[in-house]
């Protein structure tokens, strides 16, 4: 890296993955690059994510919607942005399902006002674009749809075929971004990856969601068989291997990211309730809680994709990335960190959570 400070523009940086990505890249990079993080703050977007980094001189939080082009065009006019990160996004299918609207304004719109703000910031008078100028979009496996052979994996050349309203949004996204890339050459990556999880996921996804339902005696709701299968990834290799694409990667290319990392969601539960019975010493009164019996069949989420699995070769091939962090560790580590934070989980799960629970799970 030249000793000039590089400047990061992140997208949704205040949510699970995106505040995650923050806290690896100043402790990896240090001084030696600033963040701007840009989040408008929904439901997801918690700055209490931030709190190591909010203090820091490189740090600069704005609020500003995705969508607002005369905002996101001020950012790029006030800051020579060397590499965008685009998380933000809304990212559960559940609510997908329920409200689509926002997902198609919130990832279609969004994305293509973020890609449109930094090539009018980029671009030079003879349309090619200015030198070390790059743009990650990160992006899910979803939107290669469904596997239903065991052995079969989804390879950056597996044909887009989203079914919920989220994968499909995202694959619009995607889309967008692939047009930019063939009409203007402009510099930018796409990032597939599979399920992750670990320190400040919302609880309304699988993981967080049972741990914190376990500690409460609450019923693990199942939906379906229990059989679907998801590819999990900790989240510390995901936005490890997101900033080595952007660094390593081939401009232009699409990268799978994923650790061969397969099971059942029956597994899983099964997984977290026995690692919460390890590591609770006996004198914790919620060990008491965690009985097989919490875990409850329900009925099945609409259009459920069956099951996911990434190859990962060409990103392990190009780009020399592997996960490090295996599933037992992972987990352990996960359970520890909201162990350490029953705050962060009580103050998520105040207010607005209680009303989406009640409507998803107890209506
Ligand atoms: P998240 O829901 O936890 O966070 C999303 C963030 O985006 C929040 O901080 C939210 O406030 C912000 N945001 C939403 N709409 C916005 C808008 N209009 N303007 C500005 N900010 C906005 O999501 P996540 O799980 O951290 O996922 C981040 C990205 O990674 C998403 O693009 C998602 O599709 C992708 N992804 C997620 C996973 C996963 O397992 N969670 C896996 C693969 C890819
Ligand atoms: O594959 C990557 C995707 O993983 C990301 O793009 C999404 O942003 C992220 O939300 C995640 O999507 P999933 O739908 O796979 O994750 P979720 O945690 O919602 O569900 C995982 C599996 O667990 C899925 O098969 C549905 C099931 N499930 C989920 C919940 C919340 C249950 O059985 N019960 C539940 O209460």
């Amino acid at each position: 890296m030249s000793t000039q400070i590089r400047t990061y523009l992140v997208t949704g940086g205040a949510g699970f993955i995106g505040s995650n990505y923050i806290g690896y890249m100043f402790e990896k990079y240090g001084d030696a690059i600033r963040i701007i993080n840009l989040d408008v703050l929904t439901y997801a977007g918690n700055l209490g994510n931030l709190k190591d980094v909010e203090h820091n001189k490189n740090y600069i939080f704005k609020k500003v919607d995705i969508c607002d082009r005369d905002a996101v065009g001020a950012i790029f006019a006030e800051y020579d942005i060397d590499r965008v990160v685009h998380f933000a996004a809304e990212s559960h299918v559940d609510r997908s399902i329920k409200d689509p609207e926002i997902f198609v304004r919130t990832n279609v719109l969004g994305t293509f006002v973020m890609l449109n703000c930094a090539k009018q910031a980029w671009e030079n008078a003879d349309g090619s674009f200015k030198a070390d100028k790059r743009f990650l979009h990160v992006s899910t496996d979803e939107v290669y749809g469904s596997l239903e052979e065991e052995g079969t994996y989804f390879y950056e050349h597996t044909p887009y075929d989203p079914h919920s309203p989220y994968s499909a949004s995202k694959a619009g996204s995607d889309m967008m971004v692939k047009a930019y890339m063939d009409t203007y050459r402009f510099p930018a990556n796409i990032t597939n990856c599979s399920n992750n999880y670990g320190p400040f996921q919302f609880p309304e996804k699988l993981i967080p969601l049972m741990i914190n339902n376990a500690l409460q005696g609450k019923k693990l709701p199942v939906y379906g068989d229990g059989k679907n299968v998801r590819d999990w990834l900790y989240v510390g290799d995901h936005v490890k291997a997101i900033d080595m694409v952007q660094e390593k990667g081939r401009l232009f290319e699409t990268y799978n990211i994923g650790g061969h990392n397969e099971k059942e969601n029956i597994e899983i539960i099964q997984i977290i309730l026995e690692t919460l019975r390890d590591m609770l010493p006996d004198s914790d009164v919620r060990k008491a809680h965690l009985k097989d019996e919490l875990i409850t069949y329900v009925e099945d989420r609409k259009g459920h994709d069956r099951r996911y699995a990434i190859a990962p070769d060409k990103i392990k091939a190009e780009v020399g990335w592997e996960p490090e962090i295996m599933f037992k560790e992972g987990i352990r580590k996960t359970i520890q960190w909201f162990f350490e934070h029953e705050d962060w989980m009580a103050n998520v799960t105040s207010g607005d959570y209680q009303k989406y629970y009640t409507e998803m799970y107890e209506k």
